[in-house]
Protein backbone atom coordinates (compact mmCIF):
# COMPACT_ATOMS: atom_id res chain seq x y z
CA UNK A 1 0.00 0.00 0.00
CA UNK A 2 2.70 2.93 0.82
CA UNK A 3 4.15 2.01 -3.04
CA UNK A 4 1.11 4.04 -4.05
CA UNK A 5 1.39 6.93 -1.91
CA UNK A 6 3.14 9.03 -4.72
CA UNK A 7 1.60 7.49 -7.72
CA UNK A 8 -1.65 7.86 -6.91
CA UNK A 9 -1.22 11.64 -5.47
CA UNK A 10 -3.45 14.24 -6.79
CA UNK A 11 -7.09 15.32 -6.68
CA UNK A 12 -10.32 14.35 -8.32
CA UNK A 13 -11.93 17.93 -7.49
CA UNK A 14 -9.23 19.92 -8.19
CA UNK A 15 -8.80 18.22 -11.65
CA UNK A 16 -12.27 18.36 -12.52
CA UNK A 17 -11.88 22.33 -11.53
CA UNK A 18 -9.30 22.72 -13.71
CA UNK A 19 -10.39 20.78 -16.76
CA UNK A 20 -14.72 20.69 -16.99
CA UNK A 21 -16.00 23.23 -14.34
CA UNK A 22 -15.75 25.90 -16.94
CA UNK A 23 -18.92 27.14 -19.00
CA UNK A 24 -20.59 30.55 -20.21
CA UNK A 25 -22.38 30.39 -16.76
CA UNK A 26 -20.34 29.61 -14.06
CA UNK A 27 -21.54 29.40 -11.01
CA UNK A 28 -18.74 27.33 -10.20
CA UNK A 29 -15.23 28.92 -8.93
CA UNK A 30 -15.58 30.54 -5.37
CA UNK A 31 -13.48 33.43 -6.09
CA UNK A 32 -14.11 37.09 -6.29
CA UNK A 33 -14.05 38.17 -10.15
CA UNK A 34 -10.35 38.42 -10.85
CA UNK A 35 -8.86 41.76 -10.72
CA UNK A 36 -7.14 43.28 -13.87
CA UNK A 37 -3.43 44.41 -13.74
CA UNK A 38 -4.50 47.97 -14.72
CA UNK A 39 -6.44 48.18 -11.83
CA UNK A 40 -3.69 48.02 -8.97
CA UNK A 41 -1.58 50.94 -11.17
CA UNK A 42 1.75 49.49 -11.16
CA UNK A 43 4.17 51.16 -13.77
CA UNK A 44 6.93 49.10 -14.73
CA UNK A 45 9.73 50.43 -13.14
CA UNK A 46 8.18 49.20 -9.55
CA UNK A 47 9.25 46.01 -10.85
CA UNK A 48 12.06 44.26 -10.70
CA UNK A 49 13.17 40.40 -11.96
CA UNK A 50 15.36 39.50 -9.32
CA UNK A 51 15.85 40.96 -5.93
CA UNK A 52 16.78 39.79 -2.43
CA UNK A 53 14.05 36.95 -1.35
CA UNK A 54 16.28 34.17 0.45
CA UNK A 55 13.29 33.51 2.93
CA UNK A 56 10.78 35.45 1.56
CA UNK A 57 10.84 39.08 0.46
CA UNK A 58 11.40 40.99 3.84
CA UNK A 59 8.34 43.82 2.83
CA UNK A 60 6.23 41.20 1.89
CA UNK A 61 6.30 39.06 5.04
CA UNK A 62 6.37 42.59 6.93
CA UNK A 63 3.04 43.50 5.35
CA UNK A 64 1.22 40.07 6.02
CA UNK A 65 2.94 40.45 9.62
CA UNK A 66 1.60 43.75 9.83
CA UNK A 67 -1.85 43.13 8.86
CA UNK A 68 -2.45 40.51 11.26
CA UNK A 69 -0.28 41.76 14.53
CA UNK A 70 1.82 38.71 14.84
CA UNK A 71 6.24 38.84 14.54
CA UNK A 72 7.83 38.50 11.10
CA UNK A 73 9.43 34.80 12.85
CA UNK A 74 5.24 33.93 13.20
CA UNK A 75 5.28 34.22 8.96
CA UNK A 76 6.01 32.09 6.08
CA UNK A 77 5.22 33.09 2.82
CA UNK A 78 3.96 30.34 0.16
CA UNK A 79 2.67 29.61 -3.61
CA UNK A 80 -1.24 30.13 -2.23
CA UNK A 81 -2.76 28.71 -0.05
CA UNK A 82 -2.41 25.53 -1.54
CA UNK A 83 1.03 25.47 -0.81
CA UNK A 84 0.96 26.82 2.46
CA UNK A 85 -1.39 23.76 3.44
CA UNK A 86 0.78 21.42 2.22
CA UNK A 87 4.31 23.71 4.42
CA UNK A 88 1.90 23.07 7.42
CA UNK A 89 0.97 19.61 7.65
CA UNK A 90 4.13 18.71 6.10
CA UNK A 91 6.52 20.67 8.68
CA UNK A 92 3.62 19.49 11.88
CA UNK A 93 3.83 15.76 10.87
CA UNK A 94 5.75 12.45 10.51
CA UNK A 95 4.55 9.90 8.64
CA UNK A 96 1.95 7.35 10.00
CA UNK A 97 0.56 10.37 12.63
CA UNK A 98 -2.71 11.04 11.95
CA UNK A 99 -4.67 14.18 10.68
CA UNK A 100 -8.42 14.51 12.29
CA UNK A 101 -9.95 16.50 9.83
CA UNK A 102 -13.95 17.76 8.72
CA UNK A 103 -16.16 16.00 6.62
CA UNK A 104 -16.77 17.31 4.03
CA UNK A 105 -13.81 19.37 3.39
CA UNK A 106 -11.84 21.16 0.70
CA UNK A 107 -10.54 17.60 -1.35
CA UNK A 108 -6.89 18.90 -2.03
CA UNK A 109 -5.99 19.05 1.58
CA UNK A 110 -6.82 15.22 1.97
CA UNK A 111 -4.81 14.68 -1.13
CA UNK A 112 -1.86 16.27 0.88
CA UNK A 113 -2.45 14.49 3.69
CA UNK A 114 -2.29 11.03 1.57
CA UNK A 115 0.20 12.11 0.17
CA UNK A 116 2.66 12.78 3.37
CA UNK A 117 1.51 9.36 4.30
CA UNK A 118 -0.93 10.03 7.09
CA UNK A 119 -3.72 8.13 8.84
CA UNK A 120 -6.72 10.36 7.76
CA UNK A 121 -9.97 10.39 10.12
CA UNK A 122 -12.79 12.67 10.13
CA UNK A 123 -14.98 14.56 12.22
CA UNK A 124 -19.09 15.83 11.22
CA UNK A 125 -19.90 18.75 10.32
CA UNK A 126 -23.47 17.95 9.84
CA UNK A 127 -25.69 19.69 7.11
CA UNK A 128 -28.18 18.99 9.92
CA UNK A 129 -26.34 21.32 12.44
CA UNK A 130 -25.73 24.21 9.69
CA UNK A 131 -22.77 22.52 8.69
CA UNK A 132 -20.91 23.58 12.38
CA UNK A 133 -18.97 21.47 14.52
CA UNK A 134 -19.62 18.52 16.21
CA UNK A 135 -17.26 18.89 18.92
CA UNK A 136 -17.81 15.44 20.65
CA UNK A 137 -17.85 13.85 17.26
CA UNK A 138 -14.74 15.26 17.24
CA UNK A 139 -13.35 14.56 20.22
CA UNK A 140 -14.26 11.08 19.61
CA UNK A 141 -12.13 10.47 16.83
CA UNK A 142 -8.54 11.93 18.10
CA UNK A 143 -6.49 9.50 18.89
CA UNK A 144 -3.48 9.28 20.99
CA UNK A 145 -1.22 9.64 16.87
CA UNK A 146 -3.26 12.88 15.35
CA UNK A 147 -0.85 15.24 15.04
CA UNK A 148 -3.15 18.01 13.06
CA UNK A 149 -6.53 18.65 13.60
CA UNK A 150 -7.72 20.58 10.14
CA UNK A 151 -10.67 22.67 8.93
CA UNK A 152 -11.74 25.72 6.80
CA UNK A 153 -13.22 28.51 8.40
CA UNK A 154 -15.24 30.15 6.35
CA UNK A 155 -16.14 26.56 5.36
CA UNK A 156 -15.44 24.99 2.00
CA UNK A 157 -18.17 24.30 0.74
CA UNK A 158 -21.10 25.10 3.12
CA UNK A 159 -19.66 28.84 3.60
CA UNK A 160 -20.43 28.63 7.33
CA UNK A 161 -17.91 30.47 9.86
CA UNK A 162 -16.84 29.16 13.31
CA UNK A 163 -17.71 31.11 16.16
CA UNK A 164 -14.10 31.50 18.67
CA UNK A 165 -15.98 29.81 21.53
CA UNK A 166 -15.55 26.55 19.57
CA UNK A 167 -12.60 27.23 17.51
CA UNK A 168 -10.96 27.46 22.12
CA UNK A 169 -12.55 24.38 22.62
CA UNK A 170 -10.78 22.74 20.24
CA UNK A 171 -7.78 24.25 20.92
CA UNK A 172 -8.25 22.98 24.84
CA UNK A 173 -8.74 19.41 23.37
CA UNK A 174 -5.37 19.44 21.13
CA UNK A 175 -3.15 20.90 23.46
CA UNK A 176 -4.06 18.13 26.24
CA UNK A 177 -3.12 16.06 23.05
CA UNK A 178 0.27 17.94 21.97
CA UNK A 179 -1.66 18.58 18.49
CA UNK A 180 -1.96 21.46 16.42
CA UNK A 181 -5.13 22.91 14.89
CA UNK A 182 -4.55 24.08 11.11
CA UNK A 183 -7.45 26.90 9.76
CA UNK A 184 -7.58 27.25 6.43
CA UNK A 185 -8.91 31.44 6.32
CA UNK A 186 -8.74 31.63 3.04
CA UNK A 187 -12.49 32.51 2.64
CA UNK A 188 -12.28 34.21 6.45
CA UNK A 189 -10.83 36.86 3.79
CA UNK A 190 -14.33 37.61 2.65
CA UNK A 191 -14.84 39.61 6.09
CA UNK A 192 -12.95 42.27 4.35
CA UNK A 193 -11.71 43.33 7.54
CA UNK A 194 -8.93 45.51 7.97
CA UNK A 195 -6.92 43.70 10.59
CA UNK A 196 -8.68 40.17 10.24
CA UNK A 197 -9.24 38.29 13.58
CA UNK A 198 -7.17 35.43 13.10
CA UNK A 199 -7.77 31.97 15.04
CA UNK A 200 -4.19 32.36 15.29
CA UNK A 201 -4.30 34.91 18.33
CA UNK A 202 -6.92 32.78 19.86
CA UNK A 203 -3.59 30.48 21.09
CA UNK A 204 -0.40 30.83 19.07
CA UNK A 205 1.21 27.98 20.24
CA UNK A 206 -1.55 25.85 19.46
CA UNK A 207 -2.93 27.17 16.18
CA UNK A 208 -1.88 27.44 12.38
CA UNK A 209 -3.22 29.21 9.85
CA UNK A 210 -3.51 29.60 6.12
CA UNK A 211 -4.55 32.09 3.96
CA UNK A 212 -3.59 34.14 0.71
CA UNK A 213 -4.81 37.06 -1.81
CA UNK A 214 -6.62 34.63 -3.90
CA UNK A 215 -10.59 34.19 -3.05
CA UNK A 216 -11.49 37.65 -1.46
CA UNK A 217 -9.16 39.73 -3.88
CA UNK A 218 -9.27 38.69 -7.34
CA UNK A 219 -5.83 38.38 -7.18
CA UNK A 220 -5.22 34.28 -7.49
CA UNK A 221 -2.53 34.81 -10.02
CA UNK A 222 -0.04 36.21 -8.02
CA UNK A 223 0.01 32.71 -5.69
CA UNK A 224 0.81 34.92 -2.93
CA UNK A 225 -0.28 32.56 0.34
CA UNK A 226 0.98 32.92 3.70
CA UNK A 227 1.26 30.91 7.30
CA UNK A 228 0.74 32.13 10.40
CA UNK A 229 2.26 29.47 13.07
CA UNK A 230 4.27 29.07 15.82
CA UNK A 231 8.04 29.71 15.45
CA UNK A 232 9.64 26.51 15.43
CA UNK A 233 7.07 25.15 13.13
CA UNK A 234 7.81 28.49 11.01
CA UNK A 235 11.22 27.63 11.10
CA UNK A 236 10.77 23.99 9.76
CA UNK A 237 8.68 25.47 6.94
CA UNK A 238 11.38 27.48 5.93
CA UNK A 239 13.54 24.46 5.80
CA UNK A 240 11.04 22.58 3.74
CA UNK A 241 10.94 25.46 1.70
CA UNK A 242 14.85 24.82 0.84
CA UNK A 243 13.85 21.75 -0.59
CA UNK A 244 11.40 22.78 -2.65
CA UNK A 245 11.00 26.12 -4.10
CA UNK A 246 14.45 27.59 -3.48
CA UNK A 247 12.85 31.25 -3.76
CA UNK A 248 10.00 32.80 -5.09
CA UNK A 249 9.52 34.27 -8.60
CA UNK A 250 10.34 38.00 -7.06
CA UNK A 251 7.86 39.90 -9.27
CA UNK A 252 4.90 38.10 -8.03
CA UNK A 253 5.77 39.13 -4.33
CA UNK A 254 6.66 42.78 -5.14
CA UNK A 255 3.34 42.80 -6.99
CA UNK A 256 1.96 41.30 -3.90
CA UNK A 257 3.09 44.43 -1.74
CA UNK A 258 1.75 46.82 -4.07
CA UNK A 259 -1.61 44.70 -4.05
CA UNK A 260 -1.49 44.89 0.17
CA UNK A 261 -0.86 48.70 -0.10
CA UNK A 262 -4.18 48.96 -2.22
CA UNK A 263 -6.30 46.12 -0.02
CA UNK A 264 -8.66 48.76 1.21
CA UNK A 265 -9.75 49.84 -2.09
CA UNK A 266 -9.82 46.71 -3.72
CA UNK A 267 -11.49 45.25 -0.32
CA UNK A 268 -14.01 48.09 -1.01
CA UNK A 269 -14.85 46.86 -4.58
CA UNK A 270 -14.98 43.23 -3.58
CA UNK A 271 -17.52 43.61 -1.10
CA UNK A 272 -20.31 45.88 -2.27
CA UNK A 273 -20.27 43.54 -5.58
CA UNK A 274 -20.55 40.82 -3.07
CA UNK A 275 -23.12 42.11 -1.08
CA UNK A 276 -25.00 42.40 -4.17
CA UNK A 277 -24.56 39.11 -6.16
CA UNK A 278 -25.59 37.49 -2.43
CA UNK A 279 -28.29 39.26 -2.28
CA UNK A 280 -29.49 38.15 -5.77
CA UNK A 281 -28.92 34.42 -4.85
CA UNK A 282 -30.12 34.44 -1.74
CA UNK A 283 -33.84 35.65 -3.16
CA UNK A 284 -33.21 33.17 -5.92
CA UNK A 285 -32.51 30.71 -3.18
CA UNK A 286 -36.27 31.09 -1.49
CA UNK A 287 -38.24 31.04 -4.24
CA UNK A 288 -36.36 27.23 -5.01
CA UNK A 289 -39.19 24.89 -3.24
CA UNK A 290 -36.75 22.55 -4.85
CA UNK A 291 -33.58 23.04 -2.66
CA UNK A 292 -33.13 23.21 1.00
CA UNK A 293 -30.31 25.00 2.10
CA UNK A 294 -28.36 26.68 4.93
CA UNK A 295 -27.37 30.58 4.36
CA UNK A 296 -23.89 31.63 5.75
CA UNK A 297 -23.28 34.82 6.72
CA UNK A 298 -20.28 35.72 4.86
CA UNK A 299 -18.43 34.67 1.24
CA UNK A 300 -19.62 33.94 -2.37
CA UNK A 301 -20.75 30.20 -2.07
CA UNK A 302 -23.92 27.98 -0.58
CA UNK A 303 -24.38 24.38 -0.61
CA UNK A 304 -28.11 23.62 -1.47
CA UNK A 305 -29.43 19.93 -1.51
CA UNK A 306 -31.55 18.92 -4.18
CA UNK A 307 -34.62 17.57 -2.66
CA UNK A 308 -35.56 15.13 -5.71
CA UNK A 309 -33.55 13.58 -8.11
CA UNK A 310 -29.73 12.98 -8.65
CA UNK A 311 -27.33 16.15 -8.39
CA UNK A 312 -24.79 14.65 -11.11
CA UNK A 313 -27.60 14.44 -13.79
CA UNK A 314 -29.15 17.58 -12.98
CA UNK A 315 -25.11 19.08 -13.61
CA UNK A 316 -24.95 16.99 -16.77
CA UNK A 317 -28.55 18.57 -18.25
CA UNK A 318 -27.21 22.55 -16.76
CA UNK A 319 -23.75 22.16 -18.77
CA UNK A 320 -25.01 20.43 -21.87
CA UNK A 321 -28.25 22.46 -21.92
CA UNK A 322 -27.62 25.86 -20.45
CA UNK A 323 -23.97 26.22 -20.97
CA UNK A 324 -23.64 26.77 -17.20
CA UNK A 325 -21.94 24.79 -14.10
CA UNK A 326 -21.63 24.38 -10.39
CA UNK A 327 -19.66 21.74 -8.41
CA UNK A 328 -21.76 18.54 -7.66
CA UNK A 329 -21.34 17.59 -3.89
CA UNK A 330 -19.83 13.85 -4.93
CA UNK A 331 -16.51 15.99 -5.26
CA UNK A 332 -17.54 17.16 -1.40
CA UNK A 333 -18.74 13.51 -0.17
CA UNK A 334 -21.88 14.67 -0.20
CA UNK A 335 -23.94 13.70 -3.52
CA UNK A 336 -27.14 14.99 -3.00
CA UNK A 337 -26.00 18.67 -2.57
CA UNK A 338 -24.50 21.47 -4.93
CA UNK A 339 -22.26 24.30 -4.62
CA UNK A 340 -23.07 27.67 -6.06
CA UNK A 341 -20.29 30.47 -5.92
CA UNK A 342 -21.23 33.88 -7.19
CA UNK A 343 -18.30 35.95 -6.66
CA UNK A 344 -18.04 37.00 -10.42
CA UNK A 345 -19.36 40.38 -11.95
CA UNK A 346 -23.30 40.63 -10.79
CA UNK A 347 -24.40 41.02 -14.66
CA UNK A 348 -22.89 37.66 -14.87
CA UNK A 349 -24.15 36.40 -11.77
CA UNK A 350 -27.89 37.54 -12.77
CA UNK A 351 -27.96 35.66 -16.28
CA UNK A 352 -26.04 32.35 -14.26
CA UNK A 353 -29.01 32.16 -11.86
CA UNK A 354 -31.64 32.48 -14.86
CA UNK A 355 -29.68 29.92 -16.64
CA UNK A 356 -29.68 27.79 -13.42
CA UNK A 357 -33.53 28.42 -12.53
CA UNK A 358 -34.03 27.32 -15.86
CA UNK A 359 -32.31 24.23 -15.62
CA UNK A 360 -34.14 23.06 -12.12
CA UNK A 361 -37.42 23.60 -13.85
CA UNK A 362 -36.55 21.48 -17.11
CA UNK A 363 -34.84 18.89 -14.71
CA UNK A 364 -38.05 19.12 -12.03
CA UNK A 365 -40.34 17.87 -15.52
CA UNK A 366 -38.28 15.54 -16.96
CA UNK A 367 -37.35 14.01 -13.27
CA UNK A 368 -41.28 13.76 -13.17
CA UNK A 369 -42.16 12.49 -16.43
CA UNK A 370 -39.42 9.77 -15.26
CA UNK A 371 -40.93 8.64 -12.37
CA UNK A 372 -44.27 8.21 -13.90
CA UNK A 373 -42.70 6.51 -16.43
CA UNK A 374 -41.10 3.44 -13.67
CA UNK A 375 -44.22 3.27 -11.80
CA UNK A 376 -45.92 2.86 -14.97
CA UNK A 377 -43.20 0.31 -16.01
CA UNK A 378 -43.57 -1.40 -12.57
CA UNK A 379 -47.17 -2.07 -12.36
CA UNK A 380 -46.96 -3.58 -15.69
CA UNK A 381 -44.30 -6.11 -14.70
CA UNK A 382 -46.30 -6.65 -11.77
CA UNK A 383 -49.48 -7.38 -13.84
CA UNK A 384 -47.19 -9.90 -16.34
CA UNK A 385 -45.91 -11.80 -13.36
CA UNK A 386 -49.49 -11.96 -11.74
CA UNK A 387 -50.58 -13.15 -15.09
CA UNK A 388 -48.26 -16.05 -15.86
CA UNK A 389 -48.80 -17.60 -12.58
CA UNK A 390 -52.26 -17.77 -13.25
CA UNK A 391 -53.27 -21.43 -13.03
CA UNK A 392 -54.82 -22.97 -15.64
CA UNK A 393 -53.44 -20.39 -18.25
CA UNK A 394 -51.76 -21.95 -21.18
C1 LIG B 1 -10.39 25.94 1.34
C2 LIG B 1 -9.43 26.30 0.24
N1 LIG B 1 -8.13 26.43 0.51
C3 LIG B 1 -7.26 26.76 -0.45
C4 LIG B 1 -7.65 26.98 -1.75
C5 LIG B 1 -6.63 27.35 -2.78
O1 LIG B 1 -6.26 28.68 -2.59
P1 LIG B 1 -4.99 29.34 -3.27
O2 LIG B 1 -5.41 29.81 -4.60
O3 LIG B 1 -4.65 30.45 -2.35
O4 LIG B 1 -3.92 28.30 -3.35
C6 LIG B 1 -9.00 26.85 -2.09
C7 LIG B 1 -9.44 27.04 -3.48
O5 LIG B 1 -10.50 26.66 -3.88
C8 LIG B 1 -9.91 26.50 -1.07
O6 LIG B 1 -11.21 26.37 -1.33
Amino acid sequence: MMANIRSSAGSEYMRWAKLYSGAKHNLATSGMANLPLAELGVEADQLEINGSDAYGYPPLLEAIAARYQVDRENVVSAMGTSLANYLALAAATEPGDALLIEQPTYDPILGVARYLGLEIRRFARPAEKQFGIDVEDLERNLSPRTRVIALCNLHNPSGALIDDSVLREISDLARKRGAYVLVDEVYREMLFEAQPQSAFHLDPERFIVTSSLTKAYGLSGLRCGWVLAPRELAKRMWSLHDIHAGTYPFVAEALSVLAFEKLPQIAAKMRAMLDENRRLLREFLNGRGDLEYFWPQYGTIVFPRLKRGKVDDFCHLLRNEFNASVVPGKFFEMPDHFRVGVGIPTEQVRAALEQLGAALERYRGQHEKELVFREVKAHQDLERALFKKTPGHV
